[in-house]
């Protein structure tokens, strides 16, 4: 039987770390490509060797050849610059857009079919970016960033009520920046509403908190940004893509009229299955979240005219 093929284009700390969790879920065959001479191979050696002690039996390599991404199922983006301390997401616009751009033409020419996630930052702008170089259609080009940002905010609730984290369903819609909108009204503990557990002040401190997760760590790590959440979230949509699981997921998805918006990338609840994004999930926002979710898109907006696409 042929087992899927992920090829993670990037190896640095998110890329290397979506490598190790794709291969500890036992997800399939790994490639680890990057222009970097040696540390796709060396990275993915070292992975490969994990494998009699924790049980998995997937090929693993490396490579600096792009005609490699041959026969992908699914290609998750992560190249790109981390922001260091003082940085938006938006500095890194720049210099980003003119990899994901290159890495994305490769994807285009080399695995046509495959399911592409993007996690470099800015998100938004750059699967955007992704979307316009391969033609893709809307549902194979997917941006990560919400189950990042709700795993962030489940953390903290579950941190604030003293339970489980797995046990708190909690969603962060919209941009993968300062104007996210972790929604307080839907954020439940096993069905529990958390506006009846914790007061509005507490709420609010966890909702800022979510937002400025990313500068928070990147606050402590001077040198770079996440990369354990970033990785495994990627890990967690290409699962629920390469499994036809038909997970509910909230991820970046190109709008075409989904809550009200349309020609752009917004964090919204999607359903992934085989052919990748098979539909936004709408529900009906409140007057104060449909404008925090407008605020998100104008910062979209604002990003996609930077790419110049
Ligand atoms: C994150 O949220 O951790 C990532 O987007 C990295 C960053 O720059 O914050």
């Amino acid at each position: 039987m042929r087992r899927n093929k992920i090829t993670i284009i990037g190896a640095g700390n998110v890329g290397a770390t979506a490598a190790h969790w794709a291969a500890s879920r036992g997800l399939g065959d790994i490639l680890l490509l990057d222009v970097v001479e040696g540390v796709p191979q060396g990275k993915a050696l070292d992975l490969l060797q994990s494998g009699p002690v924790d049980g998995f039996s997937n090929r693993i390599t490396g490579s600096n050849d792009f005609a490699d991404l041959a026969g992908s199922d699914v290609v998750i983006i992560t190249a790109g610059l981390a922001r260091k301390p003082g940085m938006s997401r938006d500095d890194l616009l720049a210099k980003n857009v003119a990899i994901v751009k290159s890495c994305a033409e490769q994807v285009a020419k080399h695995a046509p079919d495959c399911v592409l996630i993007v996690v470099t930052n800015p998100i938004d702008a750059m699967v955007y970016t992704a979307f316009k170089v391969t033609g893709f259609p809307r549902e194979r080009v997917i941006g990560m960033a919400g189950v990042l940002d709700s795993a962030r905010y489940r953390t903290f609730l579950a941190e604030a009520l003293g339970v489980a984290p797995r046990d708190v369903n909690a969603l962060v819609m919209g941009i993968h920046g300062d104007n996210m909108l972790p929604l307080i009204r839907l954020a439940n503990v096993a069905g529990v509403p958390v506006t009846d557990l914790l007061s509005a002040e507490e709420l609010a401190a966890i909702v800022h908190r979510t937002q400025h997760g990313g500068a928070e760590i990147v606050n402590h790590l001077k040198t770079g940004s996440a990369f354990y959440t970033p990785g495994l979230a990627a890990v967690e949509m290409a699962e629920a893509v390469l499994t036809d699981s038909k997970r509910v997921l909230p991820c970046a998805a190109y709008v075409e009229g989904e809550f009200g918006f349309s020609g752009c990338f917004l964090g919204v609840p999607v359903v992934l299955g085989d052919k990748g994004v098979e539909r936004i999930i709408q529900f009906k926002l409140t007057d104060e979240e449909q404008k925090a979710m407008a605020e998100s898109e104008t910062a979209v907006r604002k990003q996609m005219a930077a790419t110049g696409l």
